[in-house]
């Protein structure tokens, strides 16, 4: 298998990655066991399909160490100079308080340290509390390390179009920011999406397969109950399905899904992905993998074999149309973790 050229993204002047993003949560414990051995093997499988971008984060276990061990595997195995195939988007999700050089620095230099390399190529920066307003002293000092050469580039995660505003509007420069982006969840589409494409700043959407709800596994299926969903995601996603409109008008979505995925011979899952990454400044849609557990390389490989069409969109927006307005409810992008 190998991925076409309209699967890669020119994600920033020196960087392209794949728009199907390999998320590592999946590989933090709270998705199942993972055996490291296996789980640094099939990375190389994921990367020689193509799929050469890596989502993660310091608090996703052990998931930054094995982005350092697939790293020196892969340099022993193809030489050091073919590293630069891959692309690591690490997170750094500090505890609030004051974040002085020390504090930024020493966060900076354990990623570093773990994923073995000599910058990181994206760090996104979350933030849990907007009355602290350290959140730009924490920027200002990752900024300056971007200009040391530690950080190739800046990144937001779970930031709403306000505080992205201010950011941007203290001078510093901001690539891209992750946010939940899903058939369910389309809060991004209200402010943050046209505010990031007039400053030059892409989404990188997670969520958008809904932890494997959104496929051809639950539709029929009666509403599964809490202890048969066996993942943080499905726990995470199915919340907010009852949010958006409850599981009723899922089984809706995902029978007007089906029709549209056979037209196009896909799957339902690859029918939510192609959606969102044809959306205004999305460069790219994350889809957890349990690394060694479960792989679903070849379908989400057919997300792009396809384009969606004017029925298509018809069909799903007469949906989408009958859910509850989830901006209204929860807010901007992030502020369900706020
Ligand atoms: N910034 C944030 O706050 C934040 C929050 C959540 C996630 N994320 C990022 O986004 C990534 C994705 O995580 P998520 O929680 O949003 O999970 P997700 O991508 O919605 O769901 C991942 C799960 O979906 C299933 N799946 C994947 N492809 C499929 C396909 N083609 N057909 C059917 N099922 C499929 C797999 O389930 P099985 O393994 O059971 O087969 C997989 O484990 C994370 O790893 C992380 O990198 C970021």
């Amino acid at each position: 298998m190998s991925l076409p050229e309209s699967s890669r993204y020119q994600f920033t002047p020196d960087m392209r990655i794949c728009r199907i993003l390999n998320g590592m949560w999946q590989v933090s414990g709270a998705h199942g066991r993972i055996d490291p051995q296996r789980a640094v093997e099939q990375m190389f499988v994921y990367h020689d399909a193509g799929f050469t971008t890596w989502d993660l984060a310091d608090h996703y276990g052990p998931a930054e160490d094995f982005i350092g061990r697939f790293r020196r595997e892969f340099s022993a195995r193809h030489g050091e100079n073919r590293l630069a195939e891959i692309q690591a988007f690490t997170k750094w999700v500090p505890h609030p308080g004051r974040m002085t050089r020390p504090v930024v620095e020493a966060a900076v230099s354990v990623s570093l340290a773990r994923m073995g390399v000599a910058a990181l190529d994206l760090i996104q920066f979350h933030w849990w509390d907007y009355g602290d307003r350290n959140y730009l002293d924490a920027l200002k000092h990752l900024a300056d390390l971007q200009h040391e050469g530690r950080i190739r580039h800046l990144a937001l995660t779970n930031f709403d179009t306000e505080r992205l505003r201010i950011i941007t509007d203290n001078g510093i420069r901001i690539v891209s920011n992750q946010v939940q982006y899903s058939l369910v969840d389309r809060r991004p589409e209200v402010q943050m999406a046209s505010y990031c494409r007039q400053h030059g700043i892409t989404l990188l959407a997670y969520g958008t397969v809904l932890g494997g709800l959104l496929s051809e596994k639950y539709l029929g299926q009666p509403e599964p109950r809490r202890a048969e969903l066996n993942t943080a995601s499905l726990q995470k996603y199915k919340d907010m399905i009852d949010g958006w409109g409850g599981w009723a008008l899922f089984q809706e979505l995902l029978a007007t899904l089906k029709p549209i995925a056979d037209k196009h011979r896909v799957s339902i899952a690859n029918v939510g992905v192609r959606y969102i990454i044809d959306r205004p400044a999305v460069a790219g849609v994350i889809v957890g993998t349990r690394l060694g557990v479960a792989e679903h390389l070849a379908d989400n490989a057919r997300a792009f074999d396809f384009t969606l069409d004017t029925e298509d969109h018809a069909r799903i927006e007469a949906v989408l149309a009958k859910s509850r307005d989830l901006f209204k409810m929860i807010g901007d992008c992030g502020d369900e973790y706020r």
